[in-house]
C-alpha cells in the first residue's frame, strides 16, 4: 500500500485550524460597554491570516518529537503580537492601507482610536497568553516572555518599522536594506523559532542554528512580501503595489523583481543548510520553508 505523501498545505491548514480554535476563546468575555473593542479584535484577529508563526513556533516544537497539543497557547501569542503590528502598520499614519486580510483595514472599519486600542489590547494579551499558560516551568516560559519581547519591540518589529518610515524615499544601500527587514519581520519569525525549542528544552548550540534558520525564513518571507506587493494578485487580501505609492524602500526596488527571487531562494538555501546541523526531524520546517518563498499569497 502506498503511504500518503507529505502535503504542506494539509499540514499548514490542520495547524491553522487548531490555533484559530484557541484564538476564537481569548477574547470571549464580554462586558456589555466593550462591545466594540471585541468587535474590533476580532474582526482582525479572526480574519483569514496564514498563522505561519505560530505554526513555525509548533513545527519547531514537534521536530524533536513533541506533540504539541499543551504549546498551542503559547504559540498563540506570536499571532495577537503579530496581528497588532498589522493593525498599526495600516494606520493613516504609517502605511495608510484600505485593505488587509481581504477586508476593509481595521481603521476604516470602526475608526482609528478604536483600532489602535484594539492593537493594543492584542499586545498585552499576547504576553499574558504564554504567562497563563498552565503547561511549562516557569523559567521557560519567562524565558519564551524575553523572546517574545525581543522579536517584537525595540530590538525587532517595533525597531524595523521605524526604519521603515524613515527609510521611505530614501536610497539605501542594501545592508540596511536587510537590517530593515530583518527588524520588522525577521524577528518576530526567528522568535517564533526560538520560542519552540524553548518549550521543547534544547541546548544553546541547537538554539544557535534554529536562531540561523530563523533569520533566513524571516528575511526571505519579506523579500517575498515585497515581491507579491507588486506581482501578487488580489489573493493576497491587500492593497497592490502600496510601497510603490508610499515610495517604500524595498528589496525590488533596490535589485529588481529576478535578483530579490534570487536573494530569497539564497535565504531558503542558508536556512535548509542551518537545519541540517541540528538533531532533529526538520522535514515539516523544510518544506514550511520552501512554502515562504513559493507562496502566492
Ligand atoms: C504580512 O504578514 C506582514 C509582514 C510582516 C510581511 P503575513 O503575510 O504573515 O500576513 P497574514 O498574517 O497571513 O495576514
Ligand atoms: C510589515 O511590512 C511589517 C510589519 C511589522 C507589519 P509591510 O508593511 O510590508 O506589510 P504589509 O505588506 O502591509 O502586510
Ligand atoms: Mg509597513
Ligand atoms: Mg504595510
Ligand atoms: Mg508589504
Amino acid at each position: 500500500m502506498p503511504t500518503n505523501p507529505f502535503s504542506i498545505t494539509s499540514y499548514l491548514a490542520i495547524k491553522k485550524e487548531v490555533i484559530d480554535i484557541h484564538l476564537k476563546k481569548i477574547f470571549g468575555t464580554r462586558i456589555h460597554d466593550l462591545q466594540q473593542l471585541i468587535e474590533s479584535i476580532h474582526y482582525s484577529l479572526l480574519a483569514n491570516g496564514k498563522r505561519i508563526r505560530p505554526i513555525v513556533c509548533l513545527a519547531t516544537y514537534e521536530a524533536f518529537g513533541n506533540n504539541s497539543t499543551h504549546a498551542i497557547q503559547i504559540a498563540a501569542s506570536l499571532e495577537l503580537i503579530h496581528c497588532y503590528s498589522l493593525m498599526q502598520d495600516d494606520l493613516p499614519c504609517m502605511d495608510d492601507d484600505d485593505l488587509r486580510r481581504g477586508n476593509p483595514t481595521n481603521h476604516k472599519q470602526f475608526g482609528e482610536a478604536a483600532a489602535l486600542l484594539a492593537s493594543d489590547a492584542l499586545q498585552t494579551e499576547a504576553f499574558n497568553q504564554i504567562a497563563s499558560c498552565p503547561y511549562f516551568d516557569a523559567e521557560i516560559k519567562i524565558e519564551c516572555i524575553k523572546l517574545l519581547s525581543h522579536g517584537s519591540g525595540y530590538h525587532g518589529m517595533v525597531g524595523g518599522q521605524v526604519l521603515d518610515l524613515f527609510y521611505e524615499a530614501k536610497d539605501i544601500p542594501l545592508d540596511k536594506l536587510k537590517t530593515l527587514h530583518t527588524l520588522k519581520t525577521g524577528k518576530l519569525i526567528e522568535a517564533s523559532v526560538l520560542i519552540g525549542a524553548t518549550l521543547a528544552g534544547k541546548d544553546a548550540k541547537t538554539k544557535e542554528h534554529l536562531a540561523h534558520f530563523g533569520q533566513s525564513i524571516g528575511l526571505a518571507f519579506q523579500i517575498k512580501d515585497d515581491v507579491l506587493d507588486i506581482e501578487g494578485s488580489k489573493k493576497i487580501g491587500k492593497d497592490q503595489k502600496s510601497d510603490i505609492a508610499k515610495e517604500k524602500t524595498t528589496f525590488p526596488k533596490l535589485l529588481g523583481l529576478e535578483a530579490s527571487k534570487i536573494e530569497s531562494k539564497e535565504c531558503l538555501r542558508i536556512a535548509i543548510d542551518s537545519l541540517r546541523k541540528i538533531d532533529a526531524d526538520t522535514t515539516i520546517l523544510e518544506k514550511i520553508a520552501e512554502f515562504i518563498i513559493q507562496r502566492d499569497y
